[in-house]
């Protein structure tokens, strides 16, 4: 998963640990800062470019998918997440403001009030957050 072009060392811990719950799982990630980041290159990953709705379909279901660009519900996005999730799959969503409140934010409403989804805010410091949500 992602090097860290933007994304914290408190994130990546977050990944790593949920990763490490899914041995032989298959993890992707959108919005990937480095083509060549330092952990594609100790998992042998695939990195794809372009549009995630184009190019990870194909390759799902998925056991984690961080999603961490391009996330919007333009283009039925947050329907066809859920659709690349493995049961038991993680969604993690990260730069989330903390303790925001779930009404008006589309993030939150969604990731919280989807039915097929169970989902937690996580602090990752005191100022910011990531939302992991499992797929039932
Ligand atoms: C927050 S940055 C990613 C940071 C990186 N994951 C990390 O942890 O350092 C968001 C990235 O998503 C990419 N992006 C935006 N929309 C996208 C889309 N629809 N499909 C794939 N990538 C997208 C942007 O080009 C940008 O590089």
């Amino acid at each position: 998963m992602t090097d860290g072009g933007s994304s914290i060392p408190e994130v990546h811990a977050l990944l790593a640990t949920l990763v490490a719950s899914k041995p032989a799982g298959r993890f992707a990630e959108t919005g990937t800062a480095r083509w060549q980041c330092r952990s594609c290159q100790v998992l042998r990953a695939e990195v794809v470019h372009g549009h995630w709705l184009d190019v990870l379909p194909q390759r799902a279901p998925f056991d984690l998918l961080f999603a961490d660009g391009g996330l919007r519900d333009t283009e039925g996005g947050f329907e066809r997440s859920i659709s690349l999730l493995a049961p038991g799959g993680f969604l993690v969503k990260d730069d989330m403001s903390p303790r925001r409140p779930i009404d008006g934010d589309e993030i939150r409403e969604w990731l919280f009030r989807e039915p097929r989804l169970i989902a937690t805010e996580v602090l990752t410091t005191p100022s910011t957050a990531a939302i992991v949500a499992v797929r039932r």
